[in-house]
């Protein structure tokens, strides 16, 4: 068996009186790419944020190495938020920082190492995302495909040995979504990273999973590898999967009142 380097346990979240996410159960296997899928607002940010342990849960717990996050202090947090890397939608650059200084950030801010080792690991991380002649340049000097590599730079700045990845082929033109997917699965392959990565672009996603895992409003509907997600007989599964126009995500929306929208009464996924 392989070993489980995240365990989400029966995980419910709530905001306010909705519950966004209902006792979420899966596990993330050292050294794999976990792709997590499900449409707009199915909780998949949600979950990723409770991995990385940005908000707690009401209900369920979450181990990372075989500890409880709900269970750590503020400052076993803090340390196990050096050992993961999160490349969050936008990239989240600091804008007033040039890129090198951007990826020097949190080696300055979490080591004591000396300005001239920096200096040499923000040169091999930029060279490892394709960027080692922009170093200088401001983010706002990069296009968008530049900037998610300059993001995933900074977030391999500490050696972390899992990488949260959300939406990183988000606006992006399908050439760079590409090479931004074929990154992750450099990084996994040469660097051993474990990745967690949210998406709902089917094609990147099939490039790049071992194993996906499919929510829909808030509910665990199935896991598997991606052959498994192809050949599965489940409509749901099969509409999202192929991208289908007919199917139990249309005709929900379709026998949703435009009265209960408009209340809330109804989420429509
Ligand atoms: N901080 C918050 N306060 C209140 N509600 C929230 C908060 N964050 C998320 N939600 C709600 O939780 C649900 C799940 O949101 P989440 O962002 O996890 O969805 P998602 O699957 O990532 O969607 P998308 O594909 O659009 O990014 C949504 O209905 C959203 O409105
Ligand atoms: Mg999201």
């Amino acid at each position: 068996m392989p070993t489980a380097v995240i365990q989400v346990l029966d995980i419910t979240k709530k905001f306010g009186s909705r519950t966004v996410l209902d006792a979420i159960r899966l596990d993330v296997f050292d050294g794999e790419t976990l792709v997590i899928l499900g449409g707009s607002g199915s909780g998949k940010s949600t979950l990723l944020r409770l991995m990385i342990g940005n908000i707690l849960p009401e209900g369920g717990d979450i181990m990372v190495f075989g500890k409880s996050l709900r269970g750590m202090s503020d400052g076993e947090l803090a340390e196990y938020r050096k050992t993961i890397g999160v490349l969050f939608q936008s990239g989240a650059l600091f804008n007033s920082m040039s890129v090198a200084d951007n990826i020097a950030l949190p080696l300055r801010e979490h080591t004591d190492l000396a300005e001239d080792t920096i200096d040499i690991i923000v040169k091999m991380k930029l060279e490892l995302v394709g960027l080692r002649e922009h170093a200088d340049k401001m983010p706002s000097q990069l296009s968008g495909g530049m900037k998610k590599r300059a993001g995933l730079a900074r977030a391999m700045a500490m050696d972390p040995k899992i990488l949260f990845y959300d939406e990183p082929s988000a606006g992006l033109d399908p050439v760079t979504s590409a090479e931004i997917d074929q990154l992750i699965i450099d990084l996994n392959r040469k660097l051993g990273v474990t990745s967690v990565v949210v998406t709902h672009e089917m094609d990147s996603a099939f490039r790049i999973a071992h194993r996906m895992v499919l929510l829909d409003r808030g509910k665990f509907i199935v896991s598997g590898t991606p052959d498994e997600m192809r050949n599965s007989t489940d409509p749901l599964v099969r509409q999202f999967v192929f991208g289908l126009t007919e199917g139990p995500l249309t005709e929900r929306r379709r026998g949703s009142g435009y009265a209960n929208d408009l209340l809330g009464l109804d989420p429509v996924i």
